[in-house]
């Protein structure tokens, strides 16, 4: 196995950071891998925010659902989905550019993901460590009013980077499930209740399979906090002018 493909195996997410600083130097590598990520059509559908500021750091660790690391992390990268800024150039220009659709905010939503894996996978081979953040689609008026985020831009994915302390470097990662649940051969699958448990119950730390996932669901699907993301994006999408 090549040491590209072992590090892509071994990453975990990062979030306890060592107090020091990310070079410029590195930062400016993490971008350009960034935005060198293949792209649709060569558009960038993105803006990215380098969020340098302090206090916004806090409002964002506040924000994201009371997330502490946040605001300690020395690099933090939000990924706006931006359709919106090819719309706006074909209309400086005077030209009659159909609407902006849903269809093309999931298109920018794609194009930004994929550029901010990049970021991870770059931060990675220097030996910085990295988090995404989903809870930047939460509390949509709120995110909105801080990043004067318009119509047409949505806050796709954000990342927080910084060196691991000794504790993260030691952490376990957490297993995958099995590629045979994943990889279905050219046509969806629909699993059973067999083949449903056969995937996830190796995650049963007890053993009991149905408590665990009880468990489970109430606290990442029933919970306040995915009703409320589920919502708050919901709404971003409502939001847009189309
Ligand atoms: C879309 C997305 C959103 C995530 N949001 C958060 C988050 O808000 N807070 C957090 O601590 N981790 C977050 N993570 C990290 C996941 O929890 C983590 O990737 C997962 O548990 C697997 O662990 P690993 O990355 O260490 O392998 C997110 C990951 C993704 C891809």
């Amino acid at each position: 196995m090549n040491d590209i493909v072992q590090a892509l195996i071994n990453r975990k997410s990062t979030r306890a950071f060592l107090e020091k600083q990310i070079s410029l130097v590195d930062k400016n590598l993490i971008l350009t891998a960034s935005v060198n990520a293949p792209t649709a059509g060569n558009q960038q559908l993105y803006t990215i925010l380098d969020i340098t500021s302090v206090d916004v750091k806090k409002s964002l660790s506040i924000l994201c659902d009371n997330q502490p690391f946040i605001a300690k992390a020395p690099l933090v990268l939000i990924f706006l989905a931006d359709p919106k800024k090819w719309h706006d150039a074909y209309l400086a220009v005077g030209l009659s550019p159909r609407k902006l659709q849903i269809g093309d905010l999931v298109l920018a939503i794609d194009d930004a993901l994929v550029a901010s894996q990049n970021a991870v996978t770059c931060a990675e081979s220097l030996g910085i460590g990295s988090c995404y953040i989903g809870d930047i689609m939460e509390n949509h008026n709120e995110v909105k009013n801080l990043l004067h985020l318009p119509s047409h831009v949505f806050p796709a994915g954000m990342l927080v980077f910084g060196f691991p302390t000794e504790q993260q470097i030691n952490r376990p990662k957490p297993a995958r499930v099995h590629l045979k649940h994943i990889v279905h051969e050219n046509s969806y699958r629909t699993m059973d209740h067999v083949e449903l448990e056969e995937m996830f119950s190796p995650k049963a730390v007890d053993n009991n399979y149905e408590k665990w996932l009880t468990a489970f669901c109430n606290r990442k699907f029933n919970s306040d906090f995915s009703i409320e993301m589920s919502n708050s994006i919901s709404k971003y999408f409502r939001d847009f002018d189309y």
